[in-house]
């Protein structure tokens, strides 16, 4: 049974009030469409989301944050909480992106441990892993993204779908892709790992691929086995360009 895509925009350090028109416009065309397969996310800048969930409101758009704290609430100032992001009107939180384990020092421990918050305050969660170029040639790809997969889970997801994003460092924002055979091939070495762990809840992971995909290359992208959905950075900016993804899965 084919599981049911996920196609998420990752916004990144992008958008200001005027970006809200990119989810009315992909409400508008979502609404022309009629029935899509894919489930929708957008996550936005923390400082739209609320609004961004208005606007997606009774739309099939979900609304996601890109990071969480692991506590709960305390002295930690510029951060925000899981349940903050919940209140906002988020349903995701995109944690552990290259991005964050670059600029802020995130390590696998640290994604677990907002793994944990997330789940406890009713987020769903998408854990980003990923190699370097310099790792990928040193053909260490599967060991690096392996122990990320063992260290940024934590044991229990309880009821809520596990779901990766497999993004290499090195395809993201620079036009380069893997091949389908390469993704298709460490899509199949988390399936097994996440399987071997986790078992049935394993078997119904949604695995996402990230890095440069854009509408010119989705369909390709996403009919790779054991690929069950995106996560699009640039080519999520804008709602035509994400439609045609959505669309392509
Ligand atoms: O979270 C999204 C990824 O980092 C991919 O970004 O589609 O701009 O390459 P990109």
């Amino acid at each position: 049974e084919r599981l049911r895509p996920l196609i998420a925009g990752n916004w990144k350090m992008h958008g200001t009030g005027a970006a809200l028109e990119q989810i009315a416009r992909l409400k508008t065309l979502l609404q022309e469409a009629g029935d899509i397969e894919s489930e929708v996310l957008i996550c936005p800048p923390a400082t739209l989301l609320d609004r961004a969930a208005r606007r997606a409101q009774s739309s099939a758009i979900r609304i996601g944050g890109q990071d969480c704290h692991a506590d709960p609430g305390g002295a930690h100032t510029g951060d925000i909480s899981a349940s903050m992001l919940l209140d906002a009107g988020a349903s995701h939180v995109i944690l552990g992106h290259s991005e964050r384990r670059a600029d802020h020092g995130e390590t696998s421990d640290i994604v677990r441990d907002k793994t944990k918050a997330a789940l406890a305050a009713g987020l769903i969660p998408i854990i980003c892993v990923g190699e370097t170029e310099a790792e990928r040639l040193a053909g260490t790809a599967n060991q690096v993204v392996g122990e990320q997969i063992d260290l940024s889970l934590p044991d229990a997801f309880g009821e809520t779908p596990i779901i990766i994003a497999y993004e290499p460092v090195w395809a993201i924002g620079t036009g380069r892709t893997p091949t389908t055979d390469d993704i298709a091939h460490m899509h199949a070495h988390m399936r097994n790992l996440l399987v071997a762990r986790f078992g049935t809840a394993g078997e119904s992971a949604l695995l996402l691929y990230g890095g440069s995909v854009k509408p010119s290359n989705a369909e390709e992208i996403l009919r790779t086995p054991e690929v069950n959905g995106a996560l699009v950075g640039g080519a999520s900016l804008l709602a035509d360009d994400f439609f045609s993804i959505i669309v392509a899965a």
